[in-house]
């Protein structure tokens, strides 16, 4: 059964046209991720579904009870919805400390104190913020922050969640933390999730279901080992970090009708008797690894490494282990 229901929505802001025609459904359980660039109108759909932005046009539909239609004339209010939502800023209230700021949504549903007591310990401690019941924001971290947004998001029993890129403002230690917590209330709520990010890496680490989209439009919908290994167009390959992009004829292989290629920096590998040779004309340090900016024949290529042995000007054989061709009708990933 498909849970969340959206059926050609139209999203405007005067007469910028934001989403057009956008479908999608989402089942119970399902935490799927949109990836798309900014500005491509992830907020702009949240914003619909919880309520936030009346659409111009079409239908968003919850486990059979219509939210928004236009042909209906049917628009229910933000606060009917019961839709979690965690943001970017984490939009706390900071004259509230951690306490009232997650029983807020509970107070508003006028539950008894004795309830909203006992359900604001049980979040405090799914959470991981026990004893912090008393700070204020200001004097909380912003990983710690956030898990107060996913506690008063959560607080009220949602039908649904949406969490609107909840990890760019998150020190790179913490994030990994967050993304297990969030990954495992995904098995405790039973209900759908939608996680938006720019971040491919964040996605591939809690998603079931990705969706790239680009300029308010679906470009790929499907599972994370798909879109990794089938990326549609180029835009997708390169958002799934295939930053290689040459042309067949410069590494004269048997792809040879000048299609075009896109390969992961993690696809080639160094050796001695590698097929291919460059010279190296900068290097990038990343801390877990080094990229390796290497020129050869007429193209250049980038190249993952995770050790200290290159110096720029060394020149260095290689070999390319897979390709993905991308002019190909099925998008296939190929093996060298
Ligand atoms: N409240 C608003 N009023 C007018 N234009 C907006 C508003 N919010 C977003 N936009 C515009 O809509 C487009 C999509 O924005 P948004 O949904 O925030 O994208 P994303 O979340 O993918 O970065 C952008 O061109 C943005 O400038
Ligand atoms: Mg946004």
């Amino acid at each position: 059964m498909n849970d969340l229901v959206i059926n050609d929505l139209e999203v405007s802001y005067k007469d910028n046209a934001v989403l057009r025609n956008f479908n999608i459904k989402i089942n119970r359980n399902e935490l799927l991720v949109i990836i798309g660039p900014s500005g491509c109108g992830k907020s702009t759909l949240l914003s619909s579904i919880s309520g936030l932005v009346t659409p111009r046009n079409g239908e968003i539909i919850y486990n059979n009870n219509i939210l928004y239609s236009q042909r209906n004339n049917i628009n229910i209010p933000v606060e009917n919805r019961n839709i979690g939502f965690v943001f970017q800023s984490y939009a706390l209230w900071p004259h509230m400390n951690v306490f009232d700021n997650i029983s807020y949504p509970l107070k508003v549903r006028k539950i008894k104190r004795n309830i909203i007591k006992e359900r604001v310990y049980y979040l405090l401690e799914a959470v991981n913020l026990k004893g912090k019941e008393r700070c204020y924001p200001s004097e909380l971290s912003g990983g710690e922050k956030q898990r107060v947004s996913i506690a008063r998001a959560i607080a009220a029993n949602p039908v649904l969640l949406l969490l609107d890129e909840p990890l760019a403002n998150i020190d790179e230690a913490l994030k990994h933390q967050l993304l297990n917590l969030i990954s495992n209330l995904r098995e405790k709520l039973n209900i759908p999730m939608l996680y938006v990010t720019h971040d491919q890496r964040e996605a591939f680490e809690i998603a079931d279901r990705i969706v790239i989209m680009k300029d308010g439009e679906i470009i790929q919908d499907g599972c994370p080992k798909h879109i990794y290994r089938h990326p549609k167009d180029l835009f997708v390959a390169k958002f799934m970090g295939c930053n290689n992009v040459l042309r067949s004829c410069n590494i004269k292989n048997k792809f040879c009708n000048n299609s075009l290629l896109a390969i992961r920096p993690e696809d080639i590998i160094i050796s001695e008797n590698g097929k291919y040779k460059g010279i190296i004309k900068k290097i990038r340090f990343k801390g877990y690894s080094s990229e390796l900016y290497v020129s050869f024949g007429d193209s250049k290529i980038i190249i993952n490494i995770n050790n200290d042995k290159y110096n720029v000007g060394d020149y260095i054989k290689f070999d390319i282990k897979r390709v993905h061709i991308l002019d190909d009708q099925d998008n296939t990933y190929h093996n060298v």
